[in-house]
């Protein structure tokens, strides 16, 4: 991969990874390295075939192999407090924990072998040489049954219809229509899901120990507390490296229920770790969906409706409907504007969020919407982006808390050079003959954020402890929580140790959304905040300080000190105030979550416009992209090479939709066929092009304490339909499915 040039220069510190060394020397424990003393490995049997029951299992081979302890199954599973196809929470999936013998899709769980060893716990399940009753599974769009239409799944808006759009399109010179389709995608984190766990007395009680990857480990622990009938604080979950999670490590699942159940029982430590074929069903996935876009538009080039219908595919048991449809919901400026999404239920696994949930997908569909829009009606695709620039959001009315796609447009532009782009696709080839095009998307993303708690504390000798059950999955979390926490207290993040990734710690709220910093690095700010407002009082209050009776001026803190405001050569260091207080630490904590009255008044949302080049072989079709710009604003930036690191994530990300990622069902047994990562294409360091990622200054007073707005799922959005349009405008190809395939341009 070339170097690129890197403009990056709107705020903090680009301070190293923490968690990096220990990564790259293997010197990072992950749950699978748990030292298992005295304890048994749990294998998990799945099914294989997708829509039927289990008719027999040879338990008793696989009991009679050596080293086989037990056989999990419906018949002997011990008892749940809760059913598992019961739901509390919105993330409580209906899930498979060996409640019965049905089978709902291929890869479900249908036993579990423990035995001393995982060699013998593999031949055991082995040995169990499942029979089924098996009913032709219901696969893909054509299999699937269409479930209330207009429906409220979850995760998915309710449908929405703004204005008139069939007058929108009628009062319209030109009305486009644009099908997409796009395939089920799997996360395939590097750190497939695996489970340790340990019961253990303590207080007098049984408490549950897991290590065990995990996006938000204070939920999830009162979620498994919930079906084992346990206190919420008698999970203890630890979750400390996680080797990617993408959305699929956010939720329960049947094998981590089962092990600790086996753990219970058994009286031993149980470990399983899924193999690379079992991910593919029972931890979600990016749902298909068949997406139909109509755009009306004006001689002027002004969008005067725009409808997106989006059809989605779940599983047979749970109602998680892909909410691609919001990719329109707020991104152009259209009078009239109609969203709706439909379930169809098959015999899948339930799909699941996966990085850029619904915005991944609808943006790719509504990117090469309005370039067939924009050819429609002869603008140049940023022009017709432009003329169509929201001033406010067109779902709501509401102002954005700050938006400078303009600046995103204008610098994106200039750094990939793209004044000049002919209009005309198939007009650019390069010396070799290849045939060259150029396109750009619009990226976008909604600024979550959650209600998170965090503790600061600290310490005589100047250095601090940051505490909050918070998740680093490779995002950066370790190093970008210790920076706001040491933003807090105003010392060097040098000086602050953090504490995270366990369930006993204050709740940071779940890692997903794009909005972890946000509300943990905002609860963490606030708790150091917390900490200097006790300094500060300590010291006004105290006549042997320097500070005394700087009341009505007020204090600054810097650097570890506290410092008049009005005469900053003034002051005193923190140690100093603790000190002569006799305090060997002193604590604060802290809430991160969203100004009610701000939430309810503004739109928020991080931008970005990226744009692509591919160079497309005539006569085979071979695609490559040769490079890609992407420029974003998301408030401010707290570590540029962090924020760097997720951009330029997010756009290979988006790469890998358009030209690379699907998962193929097996129409007859329901399996997925390619289910490892040789026959599941993601793209590789050759298919990756330079990558320029820039980020402008954008100052939000409304999102959030901070300023800072996600920056984990924006990337992906724009990008893939960046690389469509410019496959369009290479080819004349207007694409109708992704990935976009060598055949397709035959
Ligand atoms: Mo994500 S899909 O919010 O981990």
């Amino acid at each position: 991969m070339a170097a690129a040039p890197r403009r990056f220069g709107t705020g903090g510190q680009s301070l190293a990874r923490r968690d990096g060394l220990a990564k790259v020397t293997g010197g990072a424990r992950y749950a699978a390295d748990t030292p298992l003393a005295a304890g048994l490995y749990g294998v998990v049997v799945a099914a294989g075939i997708a829509r039927g029951r289990v008719a027999a299992l040879n338990v008793a081979a696989a009991l009679a192999h050596p080293g086989v302890v037990e056989v999990l199954t419906p018949q002997n599973r011990p008892a749940l407090a809760q059913h598992p196809d019961e739901k509390r929470h919105p993330f409580n999936f209906r899930l498979e924990a060996l409640q019965d013998d049905t089978i709902r899709y291929a890869g479900q769980a249908i036993a579990m072998v423990l035995a001393e060893s995982l060699e013998a716990a593999t031949e055991g399940a082995r040995l169990l040489a499942p029979r089924y009753v098996s009913e032709p599974p219901r696969i893909g769009f054509e299999g699937s049954a269409p479930w209330h239409p207009g429906m409220v799944g979850f995760f998915a808006p309710p449908a929405q219809e703004i204005g008139n759009v069939a007058k929108g399109l009628a009062d319209a010179d030109v009305v486009t229509q644009t099908t997409i389709e796009t395939p089920a995608q799997f996360h395939n984190a590097m750190e497939p899901h695996a489970i340790a766990a340990e019961w253990i007395e303590q207080e007098g009680r049984a408490r549950l120990l897991l290590n065990t990857p995990n996006q938000g480990p204070v939920m999830t622990a009162a979620l498994i507390a919930g079906y084992l009938g346990i206190a919420a604080e008698d999970v203890i979950l630890r979750t400390p490296f996680i080797g990617g999670g993408f959305g699929s490590k956010l939720m329960v699942y049947g094998a981590l229920l089962l092990t600790a159940l086996a753990a219970r029982s058994q009286g031993r430590p149980v470990k399983t770790v899924l193999t690379r074929a079992q991910m593919y069903g029972p931890v979600g996935h990016r749902a298909g969906t068949r997406q139909a876009l109509k755009l009306g538009v004006g001689k002027d080039g002004r969008l005067t409706a725009l409808s997106h219908e989006v059809q989605a595919l779940t599983s047979s048991f749970e109602d998680f409907v892909e909410p691609a449809g919001r990719a329109s919901q707020h991104l152009y400026a259209v009078p009239n504007l109609a969203m709706s999404h439909t379930g169809l239920r098959g015999d899948i696994g339930t799909p699941l969020a996966m990085r850029a949930p619904g915005e991944a997908s609808g943006s790719a569909a509504l990117e090469v919407a309005m370039d067939v829009a924009a050819d429609a009606v002869g603008l140049d695709p940023l022009e017709f982006r432009l003329r169509n620039y929201a001033e406010v959001d067109p779902s709501t009315g509401h102002p954005f808390s700050s938006k400078a796609l303009r600046e995103c447009y204008a610098q994106g532009a200039a750094a990939f050079g793209w004044a000049g782009r002919p209009l005309a696709a198939r007009s650019m080839r390069d010396a070799r003959g290849r045939l060259l095009g150029w396109g750009m998307g619009t990226a976008q993303y909604m600024c979550t954020m959650y209600r998170g708690e965090a503790r600061v504390t600290l310490h005589g000798e100047g250095t601090a402890l940051a505490e909050v059950a918070g998740v680093d999955m490779g995002q950066g979390a370790w190093t970008i929580l210790a920076q706001t926490a040491a933003e807090g207290l105003a010392i060097s993040p040098d000086n602050v140790v953090l504490r995270s990734g366990s369930s006993v710690l204050p709740d940071g709220a779940v890692a997903g959304g794009s909005g972890h910093t946000a509300t943990a690095g905002t609860a963490l700010s606030q708790a150091g905040k917390a900490v200097v407002q006790q300094l500060t009082e300590l010291a006004l209050s105290d006549p042997k300080s320097p500070l005394f009776g700087a009341g009505n001026s007020g204090v600054l803190a810097v650097d570890g000190r506290l410092l008049r405001a009005d005469n900053p050569t003034v002051g005193e260091a923190y140690t100093d105030i603790m000190a002569r207080a006799g305090l060997a630490e002193l604590a604060g904590t802290g809430v991160g979550e969203r100004d009610a009255a701000h939430a309810g008044a503004y739109a928020m949302f991080s931008h970005g416009a990226v744009f692509a080049e591919v160079a497309i072989d005539p006569d085979i079709g071979q695609i490559l992209v040769t490079r890609m710009v992407g420029a974003f604003a998301a408030g401010r930036i707290l570590n540029p090479r962090m924020v760097r690191s997720q951009l330029e994530g997010g756009m290979i990300w988006g790469l890998s939709f358009a030209l690379h990622e699907e998962a193929v069902f097996d129409p007859v047994s329901g399996k997925v066929l390619n289910d490892d990562l040789a026959g599941y294409h993601i793209p590789v360091h050759a298919d990756i092009p330079a990558i320029e990622t820039i980020t402008v200054e954008e100052v939000d007073p409304y999102v959030n304490a901070l300023g800072v707005k996600g920056v984990g799922e924006v990337g992906i959005t724009g990008s893939v339909g960046a690389i469509a349009n410019a496959i369009r405008h290479a080819t004349g190809y207007t694409p109708t499915k992704f990935p976009i395939r060598i055949e397709d341009l035959a």
